[in-house]
């Protein structure tokens, strides 16, 4: 296997922040809920489902859009076709995951670009998983081809605001630019740019698995990045619960677990708390002790990860 797979980048990933709101679609929903990094989880599905429904239940108008990796543990033949059964009757658009299972890159492994940051062990790993769910994949060409025609960014115009919602960052479908660790680094200048370029209000993304709320202004506007980290997998220390952006008009109903407002706008990440145990014992089937997937991220499902609210928060002003 050479080095480079689950690093590199894929030439067919790749887009312009120019091109990316050139063709915007208007929404006339009251409500977005961007779900990233499902991971092929049906629980966390039925949760989000049930929040939707709650939302409808207070008059809301809502849009699930589907922002990439919603497959990944789903490696059984009726969970492959569930999943994506169910995600494809949404609006939705291609993660790294889901391009590898429809187009896969040669070379490409996971398609994850995994930074430098992320151990070697880690990286094949994720390229096994990707092996195990390719192969199932293509004994369901009708999902392949399904897959193979979302785009790769989609551009919505809500309340007359830009929504840009992608998986990696304006650069690419896997860059990690608005991931977590680079919010902590810094990257003011690059996100002024992405915002020059694409002219959105907001960036909603994913992929990068760690959530992360962002505003400033650039150019006279208030701007915002709202990164869900994974909607199927949990987010914050000792919490198991995925996490969804959501976008209204109005608050929404729960309470977030960070947020930011402004008349008329609430960007919210909202916790998705779905049935971990009944997760966990499908999971342990199709993953059991010693699998790639169970080494990489049980803990995870169970125990979250390193952060606290306050540090998903950017600017952080501790
Ligand atoms: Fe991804």
């Amino acid at each position: 296997m050479p080095d480079t797979e689950g690093r590199s980048c894929p030439l067919a990933y790749r887009y312009r922040p120019e091109e990316l709101c050139r063709e915007p679609t208007h929404v006339f929903d009251s409500v977005l809920y961007i779900v990233g990094g499902l991971y092929g989880n049906p629980f966390a599905l039925d949760e989000i489902e049930a929040m939707v429904r709650a939302e409808q239940r207070h008059g809301h108008r809502v849009k699930l859009v589907f922002n990439g990796d919603f497959n990944w543990f789903n490696a059984d033949a009726a969970l492959f076709r569930e999943i994506n059964g169910r995600v494809l009757d949404h609006t939705a658009i291609l993660g790294n995951v889901d391009y590898e299972l429809s187009i896969p890159n040669a070379g490409a492994g996971c398609g994850c670009a995994y930074p430098e940051y992320v151990g070697q062990a880690v990286v094949e790993r994720s390229n096994q998983i990707m092996e195990r769910l390719q192969a199932l994949a293509n004994q369901h060409p009708d999902i392949q081809k399904k897959l193979s025609v979302l785009p790769r960014y989609r551009c919505l115009i809500f309340g007359g605001l830009k929504i840009l919602v992608l998986h990696g960052d304006p650069q690419s479908l896997a860059g990690w630019g608005l991931a977590h660790e680079s919010f902590a680094a810094g990257n003011e200048e690059q996100l002024a740019d992405w915002f020059r370029a694409t002219d959105a209000d907001v960036i909603a993304c994913t992929h990068t698995c760690l959530p992360v709320v962002w505003s400033s202004e650039v150019d006279g506007k208030q701007r915002m990045v709202a990164n869900n980290g994974a909607a199927g997998m949990g987010n914050l220390r000792a919490d198991s619960r995925g996490l969804v952006t959501r976008i209204g008009f109005t608050s929404p109903f729960a309470e977030p677990l960070a947020g930011i407002a402004r008349p008329g706008l609430h960007v919210s990440l909202m916790p998705v708390a779905y049935d971990v145990d009944a997760w966990l014992s499908q999971f342990d089937r199709l993953w059991p002790e010693g699998s790639p997937a169970a080494a990489s991220y049980r803990s995870r499902l169970t125990g979250g990860t390193h952060l606290t609210p306050e540090d998903v928060v950017f600017p952080s002003f501790r």
